[in-house]
């Protein structure tokens, strides 16, 4: 009996935290559609990953005019502004250590592979740091430039996979993989407070 109740309580605290959570991410700005029928019009995800906002006038799949897409833009950026607002107090001192110690641990993650051949798929046993002691002379910050080798504009991704693929014989790695945006986090991290000097020889 007692832990009957026990179990309806813990349910109900269970449900009335689902429900106060979905209250806090409903989208700002927007006008729900009304009925579960589903609505025809265009519903946009601005940048931040939060605010939604469901266009009135305009129709999913159309092609916004110029004006109207200008127009529509800056209800976007105000809903952003309305979002931002609110997030000034949303977010903790313990979601910054969160994203510290998440900087921190890709960085080190970079920091190991550019000391690992083989967890970059090298074949000949060198890895980044015997040429590149310290990240040395990967200059992060003068990209995208022109690279000769590579007859184009490229970025620091593009060199990463070109010494891979060259001095260490290995296979390029997809632009999205954990490896490639460790290994940039780290050789960045290397030059931090350094000028941006994009297109620098
Ligand atoms: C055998 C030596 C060698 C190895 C191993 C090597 N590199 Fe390089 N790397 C070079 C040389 C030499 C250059 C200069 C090429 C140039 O800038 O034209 C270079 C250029 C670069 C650049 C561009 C530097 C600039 O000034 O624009 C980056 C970034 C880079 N390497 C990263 C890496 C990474 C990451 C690894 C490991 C995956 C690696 N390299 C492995 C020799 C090496």
């Amino acid at each position: 009996m007692r832990t009957a109740k026990l179990l309806i309580l813990v349910v109900g605290i269970i449900g009335l935290a689902l429900v106060a959570t979905s209250f806090e991410r409903r989208t700002v700005g927007a006008q729900q559609s009304k009925a579960s029928g589903g609505s025809d019009r265009l519903v946009v995800q601005l940048c931040d990953g939060e605010t939604k906002l469901e266009i009135a006038d305009a129709r999913a799949g159309e092609v916004l005019p110029p004006e109207k897409a200008r127009e529509v833009a800056r209800r976007m950026m105000a809903a952003y502004a309305e979002q931002q607002a609110k997030q000034v107090s949303k977010w903790t001192a313990r979601d910054r250590l969160t994203w510290e110690r998440e900087q921190k641990r890709v960085i080190e993650e970079g920091y190991k592979l550019f000391h690992d051949w083989r967890a970059l798929g090298g074949t000949i046993g060198i890895s980044c740091d015997m040429c590149h002691p310290d990240a040395a002379a990967t200059h992060p910050e003068t990209y995208p430039k022109f690279q000769t080798q590579l007859k184009r504009v490229a970025t620091l991704r593009d060199m990463i996979n070109w010494c891979i693929e060259n001095p260490m014989k290995g296979k390029p790695l997809p632009p999205d993989d954990p490896r490639m945006i460790a290994l940039e986090a780290y050789i960045t991290s290397t030059r931090k407070g350094v000028p941006l000097e994009p297109g620098k020889h």
